[in-house]
């Protein structure tokens, strides 16, 4: 998406969580491409402040940890200092681990519960007060295919993901007499650090290569290649356009036909 194609967005201001990095460092290259200004959050400071360095176009980086209130609250205070204000709240920071349902441990359903969903409740909450009290504003929640169905191995990390689901379609219901629209995608196998990392602990898990796990995900997916961070941020923006001005509390499939419903 090189040239605008939603011009509304022009001028817009966005708070983006998990931006250093992966789905969300594309996420804000392709609000950027439409005029967003983009404050970057991120817990890696310095993946936020090269991201930011590198989009320009009045792109901000700041330091957050998602799973805290009091750094959520300083960081979209920050934000809204350094943009001048907010429109758009992509809530996309997450982490995953993966074990075998029955050998998981307290630490990893924690780990993965307090950044996918306490993180998501945290900045969703603190932005969402901002966007209710102007009137007007939009949120995009990362959700996943795993939020969808069950996925072997990330029985913790699914159940993270079912539950910001189940959130997003409260809240769209909630804030839609205030005018916001509340949206989540559910991207399936994006090629990132993330996906890296699960390709290496899978293979080990199941005692296959690396190799045949990244094939495995290509079979599965009707479109026949891996998923890009670039298919699913460009689905973002349409969800911030105006073009979705109709469109809230759904989890927008983003998957290659991985999954249909
Ligand atoms: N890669 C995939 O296949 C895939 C599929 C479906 C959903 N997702 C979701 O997409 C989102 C982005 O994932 P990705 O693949 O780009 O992963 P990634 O690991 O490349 O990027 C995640 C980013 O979140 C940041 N982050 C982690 N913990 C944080 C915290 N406590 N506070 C603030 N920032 C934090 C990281 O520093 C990193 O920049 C996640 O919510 C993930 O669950 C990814």
């Amino acid at each position: 998406m090189s040239q605008p194609v939603f011009p509304e967005l022009a001028g817009r201001r966005a708070f983006l969580t998990g931006g250093g990095t992966g789905i969300g460092l594309s996420i804000a290259r392709a609000l950027a491409a439409q005029g967003v200004a983009v404050a970057l959050a991120d817990i890696d400071g310095a993946a936020a402040e090269r991201a930011a360095a590198e989009i320009g176009q009045g792109a901000v980086a700041i330091e957050v940890d998602v799973r805290k209130r009091a750094s959520v609250e300083s960081a979209f205070s920050a934000a809204l200092e350094r943009l001048g204000g907010c429109e758009i709240v992509i809530a996309n920071a997450g982490v995953s681990t993966m074990q075998k349902a029955l050998e998981l441990t307290d630490e990893e359903w924690d780990f993965n519960f307090d950044v996918n969903t306490r993180g998501i409740f945290l900045t969703n909450q603190i932005a969402g007060r901002h966007l209710a009290g102007q009137g007007k504003g939009c949120i995009v929640n990362t959700a996943s295919l795993a939020a969808k169905v069950g996925a072997p191995l990330l029985a913790h990390y699914s159940a993270s993901k079912f539950a910001v689901l189940g959130w997003t379609q409260a809240l769209a219901r909630e804030l839609a007499p205030q005018g916001i629209r509340v949206n989540a995608v559910c991207p399936g196998f994006v090629k990132t650090g993330m996906q890296s990392r699960e390709i290496e602990w899978e293979a080990s898990l199941r005692g296959i290569s690396a190799e045949q796990v990244f094939n495995e995900y290509v079979a599965q997916t009707p479109l026949g290649r891996i998923e890009t961070p670039e298919d699913v941020a460009d689905v973002v923006v349409f969800l911030c356009s105006d073009s979705a001005r109709f469109m809230t509390g759904q989890g927008i499939n983003v998957t290659g036909g991985v999954y249909m419903t």
